[in-house]
Order: structure tokens, then C-alpha cells, then sequence
């Protein structure tokens, strides 16, 4: 099924496949914070990722909201769309924390009456720097329609996973989302897990995702375990 390597990223590659319009992701154990600066393996993480992601993806179908996902393939892949990545970063934030918190000098906690939705430039070399949606049209980025159709996408995804999460006991803090061109749309793509989403025990507001490396709150692999045992048959 597997073919030539097309990109490597931090923690997943995408293979082609005899399909031109198929890839298959593997999810791997690499993790890396701070652009790159921290660095460290855990064991696992790929696996528990794949599995997490494929939930997301599947209770997003369910949901009317289409993405590159088609179906899972063994524990570290995933069969998908052939999709071109917009190369945008789309954040949404439901409570104050990370990069916000810091960059305007907010305590972390703070639930908005609103969600905020945010745009990065998905480029390394610059740090993924917060734009706006003038800045991505103007460089090349996506078109007005585009970033019309991912907000939509988003706030809708955001809406399904709040209550998704919410049933399985975990607050849905904030969570960064791709979207990929194909067949003329621009659908959902790259992955959704503890990764990408900060997500907080409900009960005990305990961090149940990447900050626990980000941060050296140890039990890592756990705490995204505890989070696969929760959603799953939710
Ligand atoms: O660091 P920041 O507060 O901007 O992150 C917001 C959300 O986006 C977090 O859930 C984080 O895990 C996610 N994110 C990501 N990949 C990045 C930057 C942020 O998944 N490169």
C-alpha cells in the first residue's frame, strides 16, 4: 500500500500510495515543543495519536463535516485524502492559555463568551507567526472564499468537539486545526489529538495533553491514554 516518502514532518510522515488521490499517514513517536528546541520520543504517542485521531475524524463525518481521513489502517496509519495543505495554522481558543496568556498577559483559565479563532503562517523558519486574514490573502496564502469556508468548518468542529469532549469529562481549551485543498474544496486534514488540543480534567482542571511535555509535567503517555480510554464508545 505504501509508497515513496512525499514529506516528514515532526510527528507523522505521509507516504504516496498506487492512488494519485490516496496518501497514508504514519504516525510517529517524535515529539518536539518549541519550534523544533525541545525534543524527545514517546513511546507509543504515535499509536495512542492515530487512534485518538480517527475517533475525531470519525465523529466529525458523522457531524456533516468531511476530511481527509478515510479510514484507519493499522495502528500507526491512516489512509487519507491526497489533499495540498493550506499552509495555515487555524487555532481556535475556548479558555485563556499558552501563546495568548503569554503574549498579552493574561492568567491561563479565563473562559471566553466567545470562541477566538486565530490564523498562523505555517512556516518554521519564521516561528509560525499570528496573522489575520488580510495578511493571508494578500501573501498568497488562501483566497477570501477559502478562509471563508475554514472558519465555518472550524467553529462547527469547535461546537462538536466541546460537547464530544465535555461527555467524556474533559474541557476543550484550545486546539489548532490544517485544512487541505482537494477537488476544489478545502477540507479538514492533518490530524486532531492531545497533540494539537489542550484539554483539561474537567473535575480537577489536571492537563491532559502536549503541555505535560511541553512543561515537564511527566506522566506524558498516560495522560493521553487516559484520554483514548475516555472518548472511546462515547
Ligand atoms: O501555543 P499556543 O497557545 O498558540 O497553541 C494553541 C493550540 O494550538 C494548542 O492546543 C497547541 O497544542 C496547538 N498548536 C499546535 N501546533 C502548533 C502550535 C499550536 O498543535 N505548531
Amino acid at each position: 500500500m505504501k509508497k515513496e516518502l512525499l514529506y516528514e514532518g515532526k510527528a507523522k510522515q505521509v507516504y504516496k500510495t498506487e492512488n494519485p488521490k490516496e496518501y497514508v499517514v504514519y504516525y510517529k513517536d517524535d515529539a518536539t515543543a518549541f519550534n523544533g528546541v525541545k525534543k524527545d520520543t514517546i513511546m507509543e504517542k504515535g499509536m495512542i495519536n492515530n487512534s485518538i485521531s480517527s475517533i475525531l475524524f470519525e465523529l466529525l463525518a458523522k457531524e456533516g463535516i468531511s476530511s481527509h481521513f478515510i479510514k484507519k489502517l493499522s495502528d500507526r496509519e491512516m489512509l487519507v485524502k491526497a489533499v495540498e495543505i493550506v499552509p495555515l495554522e487555524v487555532i481556535v481558543r475556548n479558555i485563556s492559555a499558552g501563546s495568548m496568556s503569554k503574549r498579552l498577559g493574561i492568567e491561563e483559565g479565563i473562559v471566553f463568551s466567545e470562541p477566538i479563532f486565530e490564523l498562523c503562517y505555517k512556516n518554521d523558519d519564521l516561528g509560525d507567526p499570528l496573522i489575520n486574514d488580510d495578511h493571508a490573502v494578500a501573501i498568497g496564502l488562501a483566497t477570501r472564499e477559502e478562509i471563508k469556508a475554514i472558519k465555518e468548518q472550524t467553529l462547527k468542529i469547535n461546537e462538536v468537539m466541546k460537547a464530544f469532549f465535555e461527555k467524556a469529562g474533559l474541557r476543550l481549551v484550545d486546539f489548532k486545526l490544517e485544512f487541505g485543498r482537494y477537488d476544489g474544496e478545502v477540507i479538514l486534514s492533518d490530524e486532531i489529538s492531545p497533540d494539537t488540543c489542550r484539554l483539561w480534567d474537567m473535575s480537577t482542571n489536571e492537563k491532559m495533553d502536549k503541555d505535560r511535555f511541553r512543561r515537564d509535567l511527566g506522566d506524558v503517555i498516560e495522560s493521553y491514554k487516559k484520554v483514548l480510554e475516555r472518548i472511546e464508545d462515547k
